[in-house]
């Protein structure tokens, strides 16, 4: 043994551990996803994600000052409409739920946090996929892509900052950010979801937008045991004009976070999804898990696998336990 070499000096006091802590996390990193329901008057609870609700247009707003009150970095905006159809008509319409929402807390908030929106179909079509079908019932990439663009420019004109486009087509990130430009919105940024895996922990989340989804998005998302494929989608999303990047889920692809936080030339997002809220708080609602402990943990090993913002539910919360 070697008695000199004591690493535990380093952790002798909570000021001592302070001063050599790596990984910071502030609010200004943690981003809100936050859901908003047409036609609602009140708030509805998700059942499989407590704590987490559907707004109406009036919580929403004040959910949404609490959040950029307590610091945290921007807000991702969810809509869900009170119909739906097969081309998810209501997320290109400027007074569907999304967009009015948009203008909402744009008007609310100025630019006094980056506002996002989720660009993608699923929230809005009779079918529950990502994208409009073909006639085979599969999902058709280029058609898509067409109504990707045109659901960019109402957000845009809704007031967004910056899109997510989260539907995993091929070529969406160009297709938007072309149509952005020839619209005269050169300043509206992309949040590329570049690397999202059909995860099994997104069932919370089908239920917080009422999902009409059967069957599964795995010829669009990820196959969970590839990493190498997410390299090679955020090449390609940054070269069609991504201003940051994604990875999603977290935790069980902080490999695959770590691995594009090397490469990528712009800002690389995580997305801390639903599955990984619920079984946390199901765990700390059984006393299984100390809850606050354990979510800075979570948010912590994400930033430390090398996320320069997380997408999390407990931003507003979160933010008020950080110094
Ligand atoms: C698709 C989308 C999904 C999530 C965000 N955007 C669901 C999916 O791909 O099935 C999941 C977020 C979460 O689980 O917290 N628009």
């Amino acid at each position: 043994m070697f008695p000199e070499h004591r690493p535990r000096r380093l952790r002798t006091t909570p000021a001592m551990r302070r001063l050599v802590s790596e990984t910071t996390l502030r609010p200004r990193q943690l981003i809100l996803p936050m859901f908003v329901a047409e036609g609602a008057d009140q708030p509805r609870p998700i059942a499989s994600m407590p704590g987490v609700v559907q707004h109406t247009r009036e919580t929403l707003r004040k959910a949404a000052v609490d959040a950029v009150r307590a610091g945290v970095g921007g807000l991702m905006l969810f809509g869900i409409p009170a119909k739906r159809d097969a081309v998810g008509s209501a997320g290109c319409d400027e007074n569907g739920i999304l967009n009015v929402a948009l203008r909402d807390l744009r008007a609310e908030l100025g630019d006094d946090t980056v506002l996002m929106a989720d660009t993608c179909l699923d929230e809005f079509t009779d079918h529950g996929h990502c994208g409009v079908l073909d006639e085979h019932g599969g999902v058709d990439n280029d058609a898509t892509l067409k109504v990707y663009a045109e659901m960019a420019v109402a957000q845009a004109e809704a007031g967004a900052h910056m899109l997510g486009p989260s539907g995993m087509m091929d070529g969406q990130v160009g297709a938007i950010r072309s149509a952005l430009d020839t619209a005269g919105h050169v300043d509206t940024s992309i949040l590329a979801y570049s690397a999202k895996y059909a995860s099994a922990f997104y069932g919370p989340f089908r239920e917080a937008v009422d999902s009409q989804l059967k069957g599964d998005r795995k010829t669009y998302q990820q196959e969970p045991g590839n990493a190498r494929e997410a390299l090679r989608e955020i090449e390609l999303d940054v070269s069609e004009g991504a201003d940051a990047i994604m990875v999603k889920p977290a935790l069980s692809y902080l490999d695959v976070l770590r691995a594009a936080a090397e490469v990528s030339p712009v800002p690389v997002a995580a997305y801390n999804i639903s599955g990984e809220y619920s079984m946390v708080e199901a765990a700390a609602a059984n006393g299984w898990l100390d809850r606050e402990r354990t979510i800075l943990e979570v948010l912590r090993s994400i930033r430390r696998a090398g996320a320069d913002m997380i997408l999390t539910y407990w931003a507003t919360e979160a933010s008020a336990w950080l110094d």
